[in-house]
């Protein structure tokens, strides 16, 4: 049977699971809040949806503290901001990562450097860490990526011993453990996303999570105008942050979350047991290598999936035409998902305030090697990893015909 790019059936013609999931449970608290008639922000504090969501996930996730934000972005730059980072400062980021790690640090008007990730996980290599410390780092972003973690361990230890704040940024790590412990408890800030693609949506949204009362306290003001906390509420003020906006979510995106965070746990069980399971498969086949999960990371899910492909050992063929042959057998995929961050920002922005070391070998190999697959296919069955399998294997066999 030829490939389905040269006209042959497609390995799979079944649909997969769709994504975002919603049933009854978020209709009716959609409705909830609508005759609540409390739809907008909490502007002197939390809104009461909100603040229940807040108290629930910043306490699924190991911390006293959570400040739901209008996405990701806005997490990490209203984090940087809470620990102090400003122009003058440096602060260190992976090169593979989603660009917002990035402008979040430059929209506060400091210098980022960027380092390169370690060639196991793909995520922060923490020697290029510690080789970048300088006397003015003032933070250091960590992300997990692929479903994977950097060394946490040694980056949180890098952080104590040179003072220097750490934030993590999660927005594809809902529900992950290092350890005993969830990340974004590790650090001193944990950021995730709420965007349409994560692990749990909203349409739109984030929230800082973090066991430091001062941060959160900074946190809420800055998403709220700058009013400064008064005996219960938040209050505008003068002379307290410059850096204010409003940051704020709706109710009806806290009352959704309040229902996908009930489902977070089963989706997660269930996308790591079809990660481990498929990655055990595609390890036999000579030429198709999937990242190795550090096995101190005990709960995690792939956002994306990556494997590392080799062209030798599939007749030459590039990783771009290996991906289209991939599509066509019926498996949605693609590339790196990101350019490294090394070369994004370079292209786009005056360099004057990224800092870049001479080269980056392992996040530029990536976009050779690496193919991706997106999570919600993970919220399928053992035959469906099968099925990815077998296209790989077919579009191995007939790799002549690329
Ligand atoms: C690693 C990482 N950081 C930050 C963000 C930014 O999140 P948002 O899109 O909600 O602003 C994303 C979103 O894709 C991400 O993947």
């Amino acid at each position: 049977m030829s490939l389905a790019l040269r006209g042959g059936k497609p390995t799979r013609t079944k649909p997969w699971p769709t994504w975002p999931i919603y049933n009854e449970r978020e209709i009716k608290a959609l409705e909830e809040v609508l005759r609540s008639r409390f739809w907008g922000g909490g502007v002197e504090d939390s809104g009461p949806k909100e603040k229940e969501f807040e108290e629930k996930f910043s306490k699924r996730h190991g911390c006293s503290y959570g400040v739901c934000v209008s996405s990701g972005t806005a997490a990490l730059y209203v984090a940087l901001l809470s620990v102090g980072v400003g122009p003058g400062d440096e602060v260190i980021a992976p090169a593979l990562t989603f660009w917002a790690t990035g402008s979040a640090v430059l929209m506060t008007g400091a210098t980022l450097v960027v380092v390169d990730v370690d060639p196991e996980t793909y995520c922060m290599d923490f020697r290029e860490v510690e080789k970048s410390i300088t006397n003015k780092t003032k933070a250091i972003i960590s992300v997990y990526n692929y479903g994977n973690a950097p060394d946490m361990d040694k980056i949180s230890e890098i952080s104590k011993e040179n003072n220097i704040a750490l934030i993590e940024d999660c927005a594809r790590a809902h529900g992950f453990m290092w350890r005993e412990k969830p990340a974004g408890s590790i650090g001193d800030l944990g950021c995730f996303s709420f965007q349409q693609g994560k692990f749990m949506t909203a349409g739109e949204g984030g929230i800082i999570i973090t066991n430091n009362e001062l941060y959160a306290e900074r946190c809420r003001s800055i998403r709220t105008c700058g009013r400064i906390k008064g005996d219960d509420i938040y209050k505008i003020g003068i002379d307290y942050w410059l850096n204010w906006w409003n940051f704020r979510i709706t109710q009806f995106q806290a009352a959704i979350l309040l229902a996908q965070l009930e489902r977070l746990e089963e989706q997660l069980k269930t996308r790591q047991a079809n990660c481990e399971y498929l990655s055990k498969r595609l390890e036999e086949i000579e030429g198709i290598q999937p990242l190795k999960v550090d096995s101190r990371l005990t709960r995690h899910q792939p956002w994306p999936y990556l494997f590392k492909y080799d062209p030798k050992s599939f007749g030459g063929v590039s990783v771009i035409r290996f991906v289209e042959a991939l599509n066509e057998e019926g498996i949605p995929s693609g590339g790196l998902d990101h350019p490294p961050l090394s070369m994004t920002l370079s292209a786009h922005l005056s360099s004057a305030r990224i800092v870049r070391k001479s080269k980056y070998p392992v996040a530029e190999r990536a976009i050779q090697e690496s193919v991706t697959l997106p999570q919600h296919l993970f919220l399928g069955t053992k035959e469906d990893m099968d099925t990815i399998v077998e296209a790989v294997e077919k579009i191995k066999k007939h790799s002549n015909e690329l």
